[in-house]
């Protein structure tokens, strides 16, 4: 409380002064205030989005590159955004659009969010993201699709299942790897990002439905990131490497939506262990860093690309920060002990995401300057949503998640999700198709630091 009464003070002293750069005003103690900038944040987050109107494709943003700047696998993250909002306000605005973008987006009726289109950048992370909203959907009790549609367990189900499947014991004493095509760039890869959404997706699906299969998986996983040395001692995650050097080639880059991933999967293994000491241990330890490195003066920042002069991320690094705030709530609802620790680091942060937008609900991406930069686009409309909603998490009236056995309605499919592999790409495949979800593999192609200005050129970045 204390907390918060003070942030509202800092907003309020930074708008003060400077009426011709208005800021948005929003109490952080009022639900109902939170609730009114949101619903401006999400109306303005959705004249990015066309894939309702003619001649478009539902459940998509414009994109991928050229045709926009958006990869397949924002649309999803977007539509899990729109859960949280939904769960978080209870304003059902956007609940039909979100519904018919990720059952639209299935691939019925295999079930599996890989649909042909987008195979070309189909990375496992890519893939798992929508794998996350429609976890989020079963688990927050969003609408059931109608009966000939796909529901949200068996979708979350379908990604894990082909995702496990596709578990390689080749190099690296296992792992996942990033594409899902052999013919992609960055097949070669396994990431931190992939493989912390099978540990994410496991330990969920392990809780919703009390099967100790989803459990081992999540544990397995959890040992090889830490055998492989992607997670350190000191519970830094960095970004991944290449089977052919036995994943020695470690690139350090660290990505706040990565921690985040962790920290919620975390949450629920905690809870689904019944407060196992390890499984606190590690929430505790990679929360501990994050906040550190992720929050190095009370607001997120996007490290590996959102520098003091300059700005470097590419698209989809825009995004990461509300991700980051949205899985380390949902991480609070089910790992209370995490409450003291994690909520007063997502207050402070949420008044800097607000004293970036305008009043009109334009969001912009730096957190830290108290004042609206000018940097906007989906992700950081995202990103402030994401920051405003999940401090509802901690009112009454907001539901915890549901299981199987308390209130989940969500029918499952444990045997489903088809045919896991996808040999060949029926077109050519562009640079742009390359990028994929994580663009990180050309990331540590290009040699990490300093490699950004290529990327973006190279990559059509609208900024
Ligand atoms: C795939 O692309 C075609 C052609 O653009 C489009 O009509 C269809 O709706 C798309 N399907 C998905 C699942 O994106
Ligand atoms: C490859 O890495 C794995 C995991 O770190 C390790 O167990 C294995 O011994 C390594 N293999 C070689 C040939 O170095
Ligand atoms: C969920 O519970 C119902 C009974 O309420 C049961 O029939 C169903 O098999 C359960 N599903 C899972 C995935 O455990
Ligand atoms: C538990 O999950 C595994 C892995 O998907 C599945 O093979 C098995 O059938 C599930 N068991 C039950 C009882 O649903
Ligand atoms: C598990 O989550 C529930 C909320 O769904 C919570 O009531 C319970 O205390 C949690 N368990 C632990 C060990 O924190």
């Amino acid at each position: 409380m204390a907390v918060a009464r003070c942030l509202c003070a800092l907003l309020a002293l930074a708008v003060a002064p400077a009426p011709a750069t208005a800021q948005m005003t929003v109490d952080l103690t009022s639900r109902e205030s939170i609730k009114a900038a949101a619903k401006l944040i999400a109306a303005n987050l959705f004249t990015y989005y066309h894939g309702d109107e003619p001649g478009q494709t539902p459940g998509i943003l414009p994109g991928p590159p050229p045709a926009g700047p958006y990869y397949w696998w924002e649309g999803g993250a977007m539509w899990g955004t729109m859960v949280d909002y939904w769960h978080y306000t209870g304003d059902t605005t956007y609940n039909s659009k979100t519904e018919h973008a990720l059952t639209f987006q299935a691939n019925s009726p295999a079930n599996n969010f890989m649909p042909p289109n987008w195979t070309a950048s189909l990375g496992n992370d890519d893939q798992g993201f929508w794998g996350m909203s429609a976890m989020l959907a079963a688990e927050t009790t969003f609408p059931d699709p109608p009966p000939d549609k796909p529901q949200w367990l068996m979708l979350a189900q379908g990604v894990f299942n082909t995702q496990a499947a596709r578990w390689d014991m080749g190099e690296c004493g296992g792992g996942l790897r990033w594409q899902v095509p052999p013919t992609n760039n960055g097949y070669d890869y396994k990431n931190a990002i992939a493989n912390g959404i099978l540990f994410n997706t496991a330990a969920r699906l392990a809780r919703y439905t009390d099967n100790a299969t989803y459990a081992a998986w999540a544990d397995k996983t959890w040992h090889w990131m830490v055998n492989v040395g992607y997670i350190d001692h000191e519970f830094n995650i960095y970004d991944g490497g290449h089977a052919p050097k036995n994943c020695t080639d470690i690139d350090l880059a660290q990505f706040s939506y990565t921690a985040g991933i962790f920290i919620q999967g975390l949450g629920f293994m905690y809870n689904y262990t019944n407060g196992n000491p390890e499984w606190e241990a590690r929430l505790r330890g990679v929360t501990k860093r994050t906040i550190e490195f992720f929050f190095p003066d009370g607001v997120a920042h996007e490290r590996a690309c959102e520098l003091d002069d300059r700005i470097q991320c590419t698209t989809d690094m825009l995004s990461f920060k509300g991700y980051l705030h949205r899985f380390m709530a949902q991480s609070v609802q089910v790992a209370p002990i995490m409450r003291p620790v994690i909520m007063p680091v997502l207050k402070a942060s949420a008044a800097g995401a607000a004293s970036a937008c305008l009043p009109d609900g334009t969001c912009g991406f730096r957190w830290n300057a108290g004042r609206y930069d000018g940097l906007t686009g989906a992700g950081q409309q995202m990103n402030a949503l994401g920051a405003l909603t999940s401090l509802l998490v901690e009112e009454e009236v907001t539901k915890l998640p549901v299981t199987n056995a308390t209130g989940g309605t969500s029918l499952g499919n444990a045997a489903g999700g088809g045919d896991p592999s996808v040999e060949r790409v029926d077109k050519p495949i562009t640079a742009a198709d390359r990028a994929g979800a994580g663009i990180l593999t050309m990331m540590s192609l290009a040699g990490m630091t300093g490699s950004f200005a290529w990327m973006s050129t190279k990559f059509g970045e609208r900024r």
